[in-house]
């Protein structure tokens, strides 16, 4: 029956007790030890109804089995634990840092071999999948550059192909994309971000397919989990899941939103680029109507001037929060480039998280910060 429900609803309604006489929602169960003899004996390795909870509502959103981490570089990392020595894999040339990150310390200890792609150009994965690959890494829209990869032909392949297809979905969130469904093996989201959605906790997800192949992926990860001690909280799993009920109204509130600051700034005399999927001269525009139930509430943009003026701008906002993190209610930016391992990114290119203000306190608060002089 729960399949056959939209997204929005999944979000309001996967993952209730619906007991009689009970609570609507999973209380937080702060335990750590139980009572042995029937069922969980530690919370470690088995979680607390409030962690299953909110992987069951992961789970029915994404079309997977839900494991909840400690965060979302918790859940990433499990993944590339499990991948051996010499190992070769296709990451994106522009993912997320802490992925990055990981995949240059796999190069150095573990002898990885590391083709990185551009995210957009599907034939080059095509290509790099048939010639053999332990893994694959997709992040689409990619984080910063709001590049779109083509998620289904991308997965089918590697599915195809037999090789493990990871999706980082965090920003499109399953309410916008659900790689599974193509054909990937494991979804990944950064909860922290537009599931918790309040910048009040740190949570990660991994979803992995439903049919009984991929047992094995479910039990490396748990494995990596219960003795990484990657587990996530009580009180972040509640407060995650209740953030997943609000899900759909403050995303579309969001994206309207960043729609229309995008068009804007395009517009803007101190603005010399804008990156946002929805706009029609973004180069992965087609692609991210065809693939994507939305474009987001993330944008760049990138300012005339040098970092040092692109700085200055940012101080003078006054609503909008200069800020790492992403997918709030508040609207946060920050110019990626100032970041360690970002090298690749233009100098001045500000990301913008759009939250749920009003949009025109928005633009005035972002048009007097860019237009003054530098
Ligand atoms: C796309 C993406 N993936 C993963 C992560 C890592 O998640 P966390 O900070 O929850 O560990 C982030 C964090 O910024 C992110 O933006």
């Amino acid at each position: 029956m729960t399949n056959e429900l939209h997204p929005e609803t999944l979000a309001v309604s996967a993952g209730r007790p619906g007991v009689l006489g009970g609570p609507l929602n999973v209380p937080i169960i702060p335990a750590s030890n139980f009572v042995s003899g029937a069922g969980p004996e530690y919370a470690r390795g088995d979680g607390t109804d409030s962690v299953h909870a909110l992987e069951t509502t992961v789970g029915a959103l994404e079309g997977g089995r839900g494991l909840a981490f400690a965060s979302g570089m918790a859940a990433i990392s499990a993944v590339f634990d499990n991948v051996g020595l010499n190992a070769r894999l296709l990451i994106p040339d522009d993912s997320y840092q802490g992925v990055a990150g990981v995949v240059a310390d796999g190069e150095a200890r573990l002898g990885w071999k590391v083709d990185r792609l551009p995210t957009a150009d599907t034939q080059a994965w095509l290509t790099e999948i048939e010639r053999g690959a332990d893994l694959v890494w997709l992040e689409s829209p990619s984080n910063p550059l709001l590049e779109i990869a083509d998620i289904p032909t991308i997965c089918k392949a590697a599915e195809a192909a037999k090789v493990i297809c990871v999706v980082d979905n965090t920003f499109a969130t399953p309410l916008l994309q659900r790689p599974l469904s193509h054909g990937a093996s494991v979804v990944i989201h950064s909860a922290t971000k537009f599931l918790g959605g309040h910048s009040d906790l740190l949570a990660g997800v991994a979803v992995v397919r439903p049919e009984s192949d991929y047992d094995q992926i479910v039990d490396a990860l748990e494995h990596r989990r219960t003795y990484g001690g990657a587990t996530i909280g009580a009180l972040e799993a509640f407060l995650t899941l209740r953030g997943i009920r609000t899900l759909p109204v403050r995303l579309e509130r969001s994206q309207s939103n960043a729609a229309e600051l995008a068009v804007r700034l395009t517009e803007h005399r101190a603005v010399s680029r804008v990156r946002y999927p929805g706009l029609p001269d973004h180069a992965g525009h087609d692609l991210a109507m065809k693939t994507l139930d939305g474009p987001g509430a993330i944008l760049s943009f990138e300012t005339v001037g040098n970092s040092v003026s692109a700085d200055v701008r940012i101080s003078r906002l006054k609503l909008i929060h200069p800020a790492t993190s992403l997918g709030a209610v508040e609207s946060t930016i920050e110019r990626r480039a100032k970041l360690t391992g970002q090298e690749h990114i233009p100098e001045t290119l500000m990301r913008l998280s759009v939250g749920c203000e009003h949009v025109e306190d928005l633009w005035v608060d972002l048009d007097q910060a860019i237009s003054g002089l530098v």
